[in-house]
């Protein structure tokens, strides 16, 4: 035996699996899960992604299976670039980085930015892959509580007045602004200028992470932040993973230029480059208009779900149960009275009531929230969404009674 546990690095001792995968190699069969964020497969547009395959393989040969520029194909740059104008944010080329998801922009971001120590500004709860992702570069992560509005800038404005205090200051900001993971909510446009603002008077860099705002449901979307970025503070991350398809692991970043070519550099010892053929399908994607076409179905198609999830929450949920009414994305959040575990429920909620769900204190970077959850409603079939709903509230209900019976009974 080698013992090779022994050997691992010290950054190593900050790999931790996250709760979701531990989670996804329980369901089996019999359990509704109300887990992962996966898209529903209805939103890919099959038939469209085999024509553009094997267009592509024609019309580009070789080059489509060759390896690529690090910073992505110049022409997809282009295209991505002009989509996020499209979106309001202006950008050229050079601002763009064509990354293998976002989820590894957060990594080349926290690879660039993040010192031990540093301080890091995020929502409270927030996106647990960006937990895990920074983790690993040792980050003081300040958590940010928000309300039904999205990320309480007077909280924001404390954290950082308690920094300052300290003689420290935060070194950039995690946010997710629209449809937020875990929460569904939307930061309103006067919180959005306010964290710019602090932003400016902090001198500290926002991460905006936005895989979620091209399915907001609540009418017109707010502006991204990057869109109101006057000073080149705001690095924007999206992904095609909830527009085209997660497999093609096809991201982008918008920044700054300085920004892109060292989170570029960066890339070269992580994934060289993102895959080839992705890059080629997306740029017809967005060339062809299938990326603008899909957005109204996406709508339509999570805005069945979302009203489903809540009309079964309101239907089954017991008394002093809470949760969030999402303006778009993925997701519910749930709060159970202060005595129910959810982190504890979790093996029983597998075995006997057979619905999956993640719980809570995952996106908490304070350790809190053991009576939250986070609810999916993009992936089960509608009737398996409401019964896993139904299930779950019997458990919540069967344990909250359990907890207020008085000590032996
Ligand atoms: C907020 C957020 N950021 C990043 C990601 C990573 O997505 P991907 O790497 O598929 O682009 C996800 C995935 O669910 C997410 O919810």
């Amino acid at each position: 035996m080698v013992e090779a546990g022994r050997r691992f690095s010290a950054r190593a001792g900050a790999l931790r699996s996250s709760k979701v995968r531990e989670l996804l190699k329980w369901i089996g069969r019999d359990v509704i899960s109300l887990g992962g964020g996966v898209p529903d497969p209805a939103s890919f547009p099959m038939e469209e992604i085999k024509r553009i395959i094997l267009d592509v393989l024609e019309e580009r040969g070789a080059a489509a299976l060759q390896y690529a520029p690090t910073e992505g194909l110049d022409e997809l740059r282009g295209e991505i670039a002009r989509f996020m104008s499209r979106r309001g944010v202006r950008a050229r080329e050079e601002n763009v980085l064509v990354t293998s998801g976002s989820q590894e922009a957060l990594e080349l971001i926290a690879r660039v930015f993040i010192d031990p120590g540093d301080p890091v500004l995020s929502d409270n709860p927030t996106y647990l892959g960006a937990i895990q992702a920074f983790a690993v570069y040792g980050p003081r992560m300040v958590g940010v509580p928000m309300d039904e509005a999205g990320l309480r800038v007077d909280a924001m404005e404390a954290a950082l007045k308690r920094l300052g205090g300290e003689g420290s200051r935060a070194k950039l900001a995690y946010l997710i602004p629209t449809c937020q993971n875990p929460t569904g909510r939307t930061m309103s446009v006067e919180r959005r200028r306010a964290v710019l603002e602090l932003a400016e008077e902090h001198d500290f860099l926002v991460v905006e992470d936005d895989p979620y705002s091209y399915f907001y449901l609540d009418g017109v979307e707010p502006p991204s932040l990057k869109s109101m970025d006057g000073s080149g503070r705001v690095i924007y991350v999206s992904t095609v993973s909830k527009i085209l398809a997660p497999g093609l692991r096809l991201g982008w970043v918008v920044a700054d230029e300085e920004i892109v070519e060292k989170l570029a550099i960066a890339k070269q010892g992580v994934t060289l480059q993102s895959p080839t053929l992705s890059m080629y399908v997306l740029l017809e994607a967005l060339k062809r208009g299938l990326v603008d076409r899909q957005l109204p179905k996406l709508k339509e198609i999570y805005r069945v779900r979302r009203d489903a999830m809540l009309e079964a929450l309101e239907t089954y949920m017991p008394e002093g149960v809470r949760w969030t009414r999402p303006s778009g994305g993925m997701f519910v959040w749930l709060e159970a009275p202060e005595r129910v575990d959810m982190d504890a429920l979790l093996p029983l909620a597998l075995t006997k009531y057979k619905v999956a769900y993640v719980p809570g204190s995952a996106f908490h970077v304070d350790g809190g929230g053991q009576n939250t959850a986070r609810l999916s409603f993009s992936y089960p079939p509608l009737d398996a969404m409401r019964e896993g709903v139904a299930r779950l509230a019997k458990l919540i209900a069967e344990h909250a009674a359990a907890r207020a019976a008085p000590a032996g009974g």
